[in-house]
């Protein structure tokens, strides 16, 4: 999947001076981009960063913390913008901390993303000194550069910090923007949740272990936690990974929360497996989502086991998994969501 926005980086990526700095999410895609020595690169996605390290970069996976880089010690910031406006605005505060009087910030972005309003407040950051144009229909490239005197930070909502975001009526939840729906309970994984009961009658014995793939701030962790039994969390973002550890000790939730993409090193057997999936219809690069997802179920599920997927009613995830599970039954559906359980999983699938 091509992004037009990413590619307006490209030719500063090129001719990036000593002591450049790349700030890449999920936009950085499958990015087969030869590696350079002199940007560092920090991503907020494990599978990510670690695909850019296999091909010699320097990456580092943090959720976009950038405390240990001294003020004023990069010469050029790479960012195309994020998703989440706070998430933006932090990383946009922090460049121009890094920055050395004179370096740059370059800013690429959508327009549905809201790229025009960020080149606005960062030519304001950045006290006047900074060029922008549109370079296509839809996409903006902003270039800035660092004054003696930067202007007033833009509100980051205090990215960094774990709060309380939401709430039901058994539990309350931390988490932080960054983090899949940060601030709200996700209506599949509560229909996930109003069927845990009946999918767990149909299990022969009570789970020794719960596997939480993909758990987001770990809301499943969270719900499943009444069963008493360890639970697994896993996710791949590292904002993530910070709340649902945070939730797991306010619950004081016997477990582990492991950074992982697709649960990569986790070593099973689950009896449980819980999943709401980072997929939507439509995609190819999610289609490979799909079977790694599917894939990680199918290994780390125990025998007797059922892995339970929630996902979008569109989405053919009964025919995706046929080949790795012997078993396949869609529990539920309402108008938006259907729970799907898979069981024996085909050895050497
Ligand atoms: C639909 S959200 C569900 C989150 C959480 N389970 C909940 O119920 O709120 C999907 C989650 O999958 C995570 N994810 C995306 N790609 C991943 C990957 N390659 N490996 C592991 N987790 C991934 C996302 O970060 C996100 O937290």
């Amino acid at each position: 999947m091509s992004d037009p926005a990413f590619d307006l980086l490209l030719p500063f990526v090129q001719d990036a001076p000593a002591d450049s700095l790349w700030l890449a999410d999920e936009n950085l895609l499958g990015s087969q981009l030869a590696p350079r020595s002199n940007i560092r690169m920090i991503g907020n996605r494990l599978d990510l960063v670690e695909a850019a390290r296999a091909r010699g970069w320097q990456a580092d996976w943090s959720d976009f913390d950038l405390s240990s880089i001294a003020d004023g010690s990069i010469a050029r910031v790479l960012y195309r913008v994020s998703k989440e406006k706070a998430l933006v605005h932090h990383n946009i505060n922090q460049a121009v901390r890094v920055l050395k009087p004179g370096g740059q910030l370059i800013l690429s972005g959508d327009k549905g993303e809201g790229i025009k309003g960020y080149l606005d407040r960062t030519r304001a950051l950045f006290a006047g000194q900074g060029d922008t144009e549109k370079a296509s229909a839809n996409c903006w490239r902003g270039l800035f550069t660092k004054s003696e005197q930067p202007g007033t930070h833009l509100d980051d909502k205090d990215y960094q910090q774990l709060r309380p975001a939401c709430s039901d009526e058994h539990f309350s939840y931390w988490s932080k923007p960054g983090v899949f729906g940060w601030d709200k309970i996700d209506r599949g994984s509560a229909f996930l949740v109003q069927q845990l009961d009946s999918f767990l009658a149909e299990l022969p014995a009570p789970p020794k272990r719960i596997l939480d793939l993909g758990c987001g701030y770990g809301y499943l962790s969270v719900q499943a936690s009444r069963l008493g039994v360890p639970i697994t969390a896993t996710d791949n973002n590292a904002a993530a990974i910070a709340a649902c550890r945070q939730n797991f000790a306010t619950q004081g939730i016997a477990g582990e929360v492991i950074p992982a993409s697709c649960g990569a090193g986790i070593e099973g057997p689950f009896e449980l497996i819980l999943c709401n999936p980072p997929f939507h219809a439509g995609f190819s690069v999610e289609d490979d989502l799909t079977e790694r997802f599917l894939n990680a179920a199918a290994r780390l599920l125990g025998r007797g086991g059922i892995a339970a997927f929630v996902v979008n009613r569109q989405i053919m995830l009964e025919r995706r998994a046929a080949s790795r599970f012997r078993r396949i039954q869609t529990l539920a559906e309402n108008g938006s969501f259907k729970l799907v359980l898979l069981a024996e999983a085909k050895t050497g699938a």
